[in-house]
């Protein structure tokens, strides 16, 4: 069987890491793109020379052609630029949905078949204009939110709680960013559902309360430490568990920005909520019962995404 494609359409932080991930686990071989000259192609060859130390037979090219990311079976999208000091908004929007623009006709001539992750920011509006300008169908593009989020709501529960990550599962529902919704009640330490934890007095609602805060910055966190970038091991990794789940029809339950067509009384955008991923792309969306607090979390959210699509509608009226 011929080894399966990926191609990692952004060189920089996340891109960077997401084609040394992908080696690793010989997920296929890795094509890593960029509009900046030399770096995909430094990037490659140094990422190649961890093969015979780490003992991973995946081939490693750079490009700046469009035409090397032919038949992809897998597409990773972090191309774009983040937000600058000074810049607004709807500055980065209009940067980035350019970018989008640039990629999703590159996908839609060469790649048409792949299956799409978006991870470029603001998330939930680049994901949704990524899918139009690539014209693939919805459920073979997705959004990177819900993984990252509930994998550090995951990482604050279990040092609250001082057990393993392993025994931790969480939810977050909703847009990626400060409208994100982490859903309490169905964030578990094996099985047991943390309001649960804290009747058994292993923590306080107060306690718990700060975690969901400090979840919903995460990202913001992780800058305010940096300084002068954001977050990428995290980011990649959740990425990765996403294509694996597609590569090998795993069929894993994970939230992701996913394109509704009425559920959760969504219709038209790509939301944060669980699918299942398998060989299909996203094969099912996941409806669960929410509470009236998670419920109004989740509207705001969605309101927040329907800004941003009306945003985008504005820059560029071909998306109208
Ligand atoms: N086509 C291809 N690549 C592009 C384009 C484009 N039109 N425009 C910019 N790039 C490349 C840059 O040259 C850079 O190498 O995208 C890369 C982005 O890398 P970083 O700046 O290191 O950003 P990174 O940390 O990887 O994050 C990427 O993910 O989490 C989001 O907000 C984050 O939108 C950002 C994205």
């Amino acid at each position: 069987m011929a080894r399966k494609k990926i191609a990692l359409i952004g060189a920089g932080n996340i891109g960077g890491t997401l084609a040394h991930l992908a080696a690793q686990k010989e997920l296929g071989d890795i094509v890593l793109f960029d509009i900046a000259e030399g770096i995909p192609q430094g990037k490659a060859l140094d990422l190649s020379q961890c093969g015979p130390v780490q003992g991973f037979d995946a081939a490693v090219t750079g490009t700046n052609d469009y035409k090397d990311i032919e038949g992809a079976d897998v597409i990773i999208v972090t191309a774009g630029v983040p937000r600058k000091p000074g810049m607004s908004r709807d500055d980065l929007l209009g940067i980035n949905l350019k970018v989008m623009k640039a990629v999703g006709e590159g996908i839609k001539q060469y790649a048409p078949d792949a299956f799409v992750i978006c991870i470029t920011n603001p998330l939930d509006a680049m994901v949704w204009a990524l899918r139009e300008f690539s014209g693939l169908p919805h459920n073979k593009v997705v959004g990177m939110a819900g993984v990252l989020d509930s994998a550090r709501f995951s990482t604050f529960l279990a040092w609250e709680f001082g057990v393993s990550v392993r025994d931790v599962t969480s939810f977050v529902l909703g847009g990626h960013g400060d409208t994100m919704v982490p859903v309490v009640e169905y964030s578990t330490v094996k099985g047991i559902p943390v309001p649960d934890l804290i009747k058994m007095g292993k923590s306080t609602q107060e306690r718990i309360d700060a975690i969901v805060k400090r979840t919903a910055n995460g990202g913001g966190e992780v800058v305010g430490l940096l300084k002068t970038g954001s977050a990428f091991y995290a980011p990649a990794a959740s990425a990765i568990a996403m294509a694996e789940s597609y590569l090998g029809d795993q069929k894993r339950v994970l939230p992701c920005a996913a394109y509704l067509e009425g559920q959760y009384g969504v219709d038209g955008l790509y939301v944060g909520v669980p699918v299942k991923i398998g060989k299909d792309g996203v094969e099912e969306v996941i409806e669960i019962e929410l509470n009236d607090q998670a419920k109004a979390g989740l509207q705001v959210s969605i309101d927040a995404v329907k800004d941003l699509l009306t945003a985008c509608k504005g820059i560029d009226n071909t998306l109208a």
